[in-house]
């Protein structure tokens, strides 16, 4: 059985990781009887430079119709002064929408401590950590919001708002995920001042009720943030509103050593959509020196999600012995290696 999947390169280091996760993710699927057939589309600041639009009908029917979406990352300074509407990034929550992925997997592990760490190593023995970071709601997608630009009485407005049955379906997916690990979760939110987010605490006590053998506890995402990085070991399973988890994730990478290193999956509708939780990285674009691990992981949760789960394995422990050794590693881990000669040490153990 093929593996047809769609692949967005995008924006920035984008294509340069994506180049290399493919290159892995062939050598795997080969290797368990699944080969990969992987067709790419524009999406993001390229495809908008070329037809005008970042999200062209023709991918948006690719993705419809396809199993699993690889996706790189899209934004580009060149459109840093246009409204949010009008970026490349607008084109990725279009997608996200689009497919009814409403829950973000962020897993967020800590094997390697790289020398600029702010860490000492005893600080990150055994951090293993899931956000669940709700991605089709909240502030990033609320009505109504604009601009009224009127000299010093300008305004600019978002909302943030949520439905019941928005935070239960998110919260139920963190619930699930708990009962494979540690089954313990973590509701984060600012329900000490928000409306939405005394809601959705309401929402996921509730929902708890469904799960007696997870142990379900409550924090504001303030002292969140601060617990992350002082106490990071207390959690398990984190589940969060779209803006929060978003930030929060950002900051756990941390822990796991580099932005570099972070999968995720997007994940609730009938196709997945697979991206590292980097953007596209315009300081280091065409260098050569992106990490491809984020992404190359990303891959492997793909195939774990579309049922190979031996394949999944395979890559992520191969990803767990080359960063260990650290000898073949890009240099946000500190080492010296180019993006492909770690994606190559990556491929070698498969
Ligand atoms: P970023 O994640 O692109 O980069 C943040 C920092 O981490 C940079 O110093 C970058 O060099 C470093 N970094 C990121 N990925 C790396 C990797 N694989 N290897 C080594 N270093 C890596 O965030 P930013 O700079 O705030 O945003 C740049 C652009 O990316 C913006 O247009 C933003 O909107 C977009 N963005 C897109 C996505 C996405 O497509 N999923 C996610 C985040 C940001
Ligand atoms: C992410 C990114 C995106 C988000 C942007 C690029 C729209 O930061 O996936 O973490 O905020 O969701
Ligand atoms: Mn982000």
């Amino acid at each position: 059985m093929k593996l047809d999947i769609v692949v967005l390169p995008g924006d920035g280091i984008g294509p340069e990781v994506i180049a290399e996760a493919l290159r892995v993710l062939e050598v795997v699927t080969r290797r368990f009887g699944h080969p990969l057939q992987a067709k790419e589309y524009p999406f993001g600041t390229g495809a908008a430079a070329r037809s005008g639009r970042a999200f062209p009908d023709e991918t948006r029917k690719a993705c419809l119709e396809t199993r699993a979406v690889l996706l790189g990352a899209v934004g580009d300074p060149s459109f840093d002064n246009l409204p949010p509407s009008e970026r490349p990034e607008a084109a990725l929550l279009e997608l996200r929408k689009l497919l009814g992925n409403f829950a973000n997997l962020r897993p967020i592990v800590a094997q390697f401590n790289p020398p600029h760490s702010p860490f000492r190593d005893e600080a990150l023995a055994g951090i293993d950590l899931l956000i669940v970071r709700e991605l089709t709601g909240g502030i990033y997608f609320g009505e109504p919001r604009g601009r009224e630009d009127s000299g010093k009485d300008s305004r600019a407005w978002n909302t943030m708002v949520y439905t019941s049955a928005e935070v239960e379906r998110v919260a139920r997916v963190a619930f699930e995920a708990s009962l494979e690990r540690q089954a313990h979760v973590t509701s984060v939110d600012k329900s000490n001042v928000l409306v939405t987010s005394k809601m959705w605490r309401d929402v996921v006590e509730s929902v708890g009720k469904d799960y007696p053998k997870v142990k379900l506890d409550h924090m504001y995402v303030d002292r969140a943030a601060m617990e992350i990085i002082s106490n990071p070991r207390q959690f398990d399973v984190m589940v969060t509103a779209n803006l929060f988890g978003d930030i929060l994730s950002d900051e756990a990478s941390v822990l796991a050593g580099s932005l570099g290193l972070l999968p995720s999956a997007s994940i609730g509708g009938t196709v997945g959509i697979y991206e590292p939780v980097h953007g596209s990285a315009p300081d280091i674009a065409g260098k050569g020196i992106a990490n491809p691990v984020a992404q190359i992981w990303t891959g492997a949760m793909m195939l774990e999600h579309l049922g190979h789960a031996d394949a999944a394995k395979a890559v992520v422990g191969a990803i767990e012995k080359v960063v260990e050794e650290g000898k073949t590693v890009t240099r946000d881990l500190g080492g010296k290696a180019s993006t492909t000669e770690a994606a190559d040490a990556i491929a070698a153990l498969l």
